[in-house]
């Protein structure tokens, strides 16, 4: 098994351990006063604000407007007061960069004209170059820094910007079904069919997803995000096959200190596997594990990112401010003394019902959580 130094905070051009704020410190484990707390899919069509930008520009217009991204990336911070921004794009871009072709149908979500069915089309693929082919990211990178610059948190420190990119296996799911599948049979069919030849599909995606990250690091992003949507059709030997070994690769590229966060959607059944990436490596639950239960697997010092039902916050607001706490306490079960373990979010994203208040009242009560002793 890979070890990896723990990162030191001095990495962190500038910063002090005292002037980190509070997202990239629970990040590294150091204590804090309460959770962080963002929301995945926190920039989006529950909001109204966002829905106002989207009649007027298509959603990929919109990924590929800097300023208006930068826009729609500060929206959760000025409505929510969430403890770190997420830059707006998708983890689609790659895909449509290697030649994909990328629509998204109103109604039916993402779309791609040319699939990739099998090793044959593999030469049909476009070399990325991720500065021509994806820079218009890298730009809405360096809008997102310009409008956070101006914004504080409640601990009066800036906002932080998590970057982010889907792994290889998830963004390999709707490139080779053509857009998302109830059964993902084309992309299972190849797995076993011919498995050296998928490899190279998921190994041509983790090297543009490594120049994209990369990118996306140097224009200004202090936090990285890797979606494995769907993990959940593998099993525990298969995902080792099938999803460690490019996932591995794009965290090890990363530079040492930069915080690094899993989302592995439907895992509970992956959790000792993902509990061998190193460290210092966040994971994000889904909300059908409980937090205490992943905790036993990962042992006290793991950071765990999430993890209330997304529909959860469709309740009354009552209801949700109950969960939130429930969700702090379970948060520091477990925890070793002096140390932070916990980002406060959901077990995936918002889902667009939820009304604006519902996910204030959510963001809210975590920001009223007690204190954490901080002084063990
Ligand atoms: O606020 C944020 O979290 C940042 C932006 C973000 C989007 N997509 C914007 C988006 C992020 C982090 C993503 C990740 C993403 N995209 C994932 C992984 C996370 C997950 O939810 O499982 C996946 C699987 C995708 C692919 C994708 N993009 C789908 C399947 C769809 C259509 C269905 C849907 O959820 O809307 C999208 C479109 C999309 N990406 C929207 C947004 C805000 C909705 C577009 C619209 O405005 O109509």
């Amino acid at each position: 098994m890979e070890t990896h130094a723990p990162p030191t905070p001095a990495r962190d051009a500038g910063a002090t351990a005292d002037d980190l704020p509070r997202f990239l410190r629970a990040c590294r484990g150091l204590p804090t006063d309460r959770p962080p707390v963002w929301v995945m899919r926190q920039a989006g069509r529950y909001l109204p604000e966002y829905r106002a930008i989207r009649a007027e520009l298509d959603f990929l217009t919109l990924c590929r407007t800097p300023d208006k991204v930068a826009e729609v990336t500060v929206q959760p911070i000025d409505r929510l007061g969430v403890d770190a921004a997420i830059l707006f794009a998708d983890i689609l871009l790659i895909p449509d960069a290697m030649g994909g072709e990328l629509s998204f149908v109103k109604g039916d979500g993402p779309k791609f004209a040319r699939p990739v069915r099998d090793a044959g089309d593999l030469s049909g693929l476009r070399t990325v170059d991720v500065d021509r082919d994806l820079g218009y990211v890298f730009d809405a990178v360096a809008a997102c820094r310009a409008a956070l610059a101006d914004r504080r948190g409640d601990d009066g420190l800036p906002i932080p910007l998590i970057g982010f990119a889907g792994t290889p296996w998830t963004v390999a799911a709707y490139l080779v079904e053509g857009g998302p599948s109830k059964d993902y049979r084309n992309l299972l069919a190849w797995s076993y069919r011919d498995p050296a030849g998928l490899h190279q599909l998921l190994e041509r995606i983790a090297d543009v997803t490594i120049d994209y990250l990369a990118g996306q690091i140097a224009a200004g992003v202090q936090a990285v995000q890797l979606f494995d949507t769907w993990a959940g059709l593998l099993d525990a030997s298969r995902y080792r096959d099938l999803v460690m070994p490019s996932m591995r690769r794009i965290l090890d590229s990363l530079p040492a200190g930069l915080p690094r966060i899993v989302f592995a959607r439907n895992t509970a059944h992956l959790l000792p596997t993902l509990a061998t990436l190193p460290d210092d490596v966040a994971l994000s639950i889904d909300w059908r594990t409980p937090l205490a239960e992943a905790r036993a697997v990962v042992g006290p010092t793991r950071v765990l990112q999430g993890n209330l039902d997304p529909a959860a916050l469709l309740g009354p607001l009552p209801t949700i401010e109950i969960a939130a706490r429930r969700l702090v306490e379970e948060g520091r079960q477990g925890v070793a003394p002096g140390r932070s373990a916990h980002i406060a979010n959901l077990g995936h994203g918002i889902l667009h019902t939820t009304q604006p208040e519902q996910a204030e009242a959510f963001v809210a009560a975590i920001r009223a959580a007690a204190r954490v002793d901080a002084a063990t």
